[in-house]
């Protein structure tokens, strides 16, 4: 079995996706077999607890807000669990090379944005102050670099006339949904690898698709 460990700070959504997408898919057998939450009382704990996954609470403040000590004890979690693949879906905090260089090249992140466009917090938001035609969503290697990374796989979504936050978001949740779990099921199917004469370049096997 892939063994996939995800890490959120909220609403869950995209660990939804996972759960619902991939642990039903019958062409991989792949499973969410750990949680680990950088908030107490994020719906996304009760989301997973709920499909039988343990999950995790790890937040800076009992760290001190030392990011290097909180990292470790994720690393302690994580290794518990002998994870494939990290997914960061929705986590909201930065994080070191405690828990990069524990996991390389295994660590991926999900962002709603085409990047290298509207890094950070917000990325909706700034793409809608911008007044760009187009946005969408990033999976990527997670680096040390905020939103930084080789993207993976990307997806454009439309920016409409008179979106909001809210509208503009929905769409962009649906696309990061369907793609997230998408990724991780080609991971599952060593169907993804950096491109050893580009190592910025990321080689996805997707049947064309
Ligand atoms: C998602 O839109 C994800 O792309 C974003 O947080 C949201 C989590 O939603 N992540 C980032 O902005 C990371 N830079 P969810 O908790 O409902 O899955």
């Amino acid at each position: 079995m892939y063994r996939v460990a995800v890490m959120v700070s909220g609403t869950g959504s995209n660990l939804q996706a996972l759960i619902d997408n991939v642990h039903r898919n019958d062409k991989v057998d792949a499973q969410v077999v750990l949680v680990v939450c950088s908030k107490e009382d994020a719906p996304a704990i009760a989301r997973a607890r709920e499909a039988g996954i343990r999950a995790e609470v790890v937040t800076l403040d009992a760290h001190g807000g030392d990011r290097a000590r909180r990292d470790g004890e994720v690393v302690r979690l994580l290794r518990l669990v002998a994870p494939d693949l990290v997914v960061m879906a929705g986590w909201m905090s930065i994080v070191t090379p405690v828990l990069l260089d524990a996991f390389p090249d295994q660590v991926i992140n999900l962002h709603p944005s085409l990047l290298p466009a509207f890094p950070g917090l917000d990325a909706i938001g700034q793409a809608l102050d911008w007044g760009v035609r187009l946005t969408g969503v990033t999976v990527h290697i997670a680096e040390e670099a905020v939103d930084g990374g080789p993207p993976i796989l990307q997806e454009p979504v439309p920016v409409l006339h008179g979106d909001t936050r809210d509208s503009l978001g929905a769409r962009i949740h649906g696309v990061e949904h369907r793609l997230l779990s998408r990724c991780v099921t080609l991971y599952a199917q060593g169907r993804i690898h950096r491109d050893p004469a580009h190592p910025r370049r990321m080689i996805v096997d997707d049947g064309g698709s």
